[in-house]
C-alpha cells in the first residue's frame, strides 16, 4: 500500500468544495476515489477527468442510501480504508430571526449525515479492524460565535463525537481524525459578505487535509492563524471572551 495505508477512498459531500478538491487530489495521487454526493451530474463532471474515480449519489441524511452505497462501493473496489465525510450544511442565523427549518437541516445534515456514514463503514472497519475514518468540523466549533448558533452547535458535537469515539475505536485499530478548516473560498462561503480573515484557496486547503490525515493526525486544522487565535479565545474567562467575540456582531 500507498503512504497513509489506504487504497479505497469514499468521501461525502464531494460534488464541490472542500470534498471536490481533496477527492481530486487524492484521485491524482492515484487512489481510488469512490466520490457522493446528492448532484449526480456534477460528481460525473468530476469522475470523467479520471480512471479512478467512481459515483455513487447519495443524500448523506438518507440512511438506507449511504449503507446501500457503501455496499455497491466495496462490492466494485474492495474494503474502505478511508472514509472522509465533508458534506455540510451552513446557513447564517441571528437569534431574533431564528429559522427552526435551517436550524433542523443544518444539523440532520452536518451530524446525522456524519453518524449515518459512521453507520455504514464502520461495522466492515471493525470486523477487519482497520481503517480511517475523518469528518470535516470547523474552527467555528471551538466555541459559540455570533449568528452561528446552529452550524456552530453542529461543528461542536463533531469534534466531541471525535474526541469520545477516539478510545474505543483506537481500541479496535480504527484512526478517528476531525478536520477543521478555518474559511476556504467554496460556494459555502462565497455567499458570505463578512469578512473572512486568512481565508485559503481549496487546493491548499485540500492540501493540508491529505497531508494530515496521512500523518494520521487527530485533528487536522488549518490556518494556524485563525487556529491559534481561536483556540486562544477559548482558553479566556467568559466575560473577557464575550468582551472580544461580541465585536464581530
Ligand atoms: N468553506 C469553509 O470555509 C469551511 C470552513 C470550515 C468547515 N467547512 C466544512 O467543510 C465541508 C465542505 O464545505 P465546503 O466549504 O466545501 O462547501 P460546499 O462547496 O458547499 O460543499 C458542500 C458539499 O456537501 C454536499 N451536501 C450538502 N448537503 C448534502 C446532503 N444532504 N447529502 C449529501 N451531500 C450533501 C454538497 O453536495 P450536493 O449539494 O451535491 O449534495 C457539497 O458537495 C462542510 O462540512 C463545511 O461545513 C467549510
Amino acid at each position: 500500500m500507498r503512504n497513509g495505508d489506504w487504497k479505497h477512498i469514499w468521501i461525502t459531500g464531494a460534488s464541490s468544495g472542500l470534498g471536490e478538491h481533496t477527492a481530486r487530489l487524492l484521485a491524482e495521487q492515484g487512489y481510488q476515489v469512490s466520490i457522493s454526493a446528492r448532484s449526480a451530474d456534477k460528481l460525473d463532471a468530476i469522475a470523467n477527468g479520471f480512471e479512478n474515480v467512481t459515483v455513487y449519489p447519495a443524500d448523506v441524511t438518507d440512511a438506507d442510501a449511504l449503507k446501500r452505497t457503501v455496499a455497491e462501493a466495496e462490492a466494485a473496489h474492495g474494503s474502505i480504508d478511508l472514509a472522509l465525510f465533508c458534506a455540510g450544511a451552513w446557513f447564517q442565523s441571528s437569534v431574533k430571526n431564528m429559522n427552526t427549518e435551517n436550524f433542523s437541516k443544518t444539523l440532520d445534515v452536518n451530524v446525522m449525515g456524519v453518524v449515518n456514514a459512521l453507520d455504514a463503514v464502520l461495522p466492515q472497519m471493525f470486523s477487519r479492524k482497520a481503517g480511517h475514518v475523518a469528518w470535516v468540523s470547523s474552527v467555528a466549533g471551538y466555541g459559540g460565535l455570533p449568528n452561528a448558533a446552529s452550524y456552530g452547535s453542529s461543528k461542536a458535537a463533531l469534534i466531541n463525537m471525535a474526541e469520545s469515539m477516539k478510545p474505543e475505536l483506537n481500541r479496535e485499530g480504527i484512526t478517528v481524525s476531525v478536520v477543521n478548516p478555518g474559511f476556504v473560498r467554496t460556494p459555502m462561503t462565497d455567499k458570505n459578505k463578512f469578512p473572512m480573515p486568512f481565508i485559503m484557496e481549496p487546493e491548499d486547503a485540500a492540501r493540508a487535509i491529505v497531508s494530515g490525515l496521512r500523518r494520521k493526525k487527530f485533528e487536522v486544522a488549518f490556518p494556524w492563524q485563525l487556529v491559534t487565535i481561536l483556540k486562544f479565545l477559548n482558553r479566556l474567562p467568559y466575560w473577557l471572551y464575550f468582551a472580544l467575540v461580541k465585536r464581530t456582531l
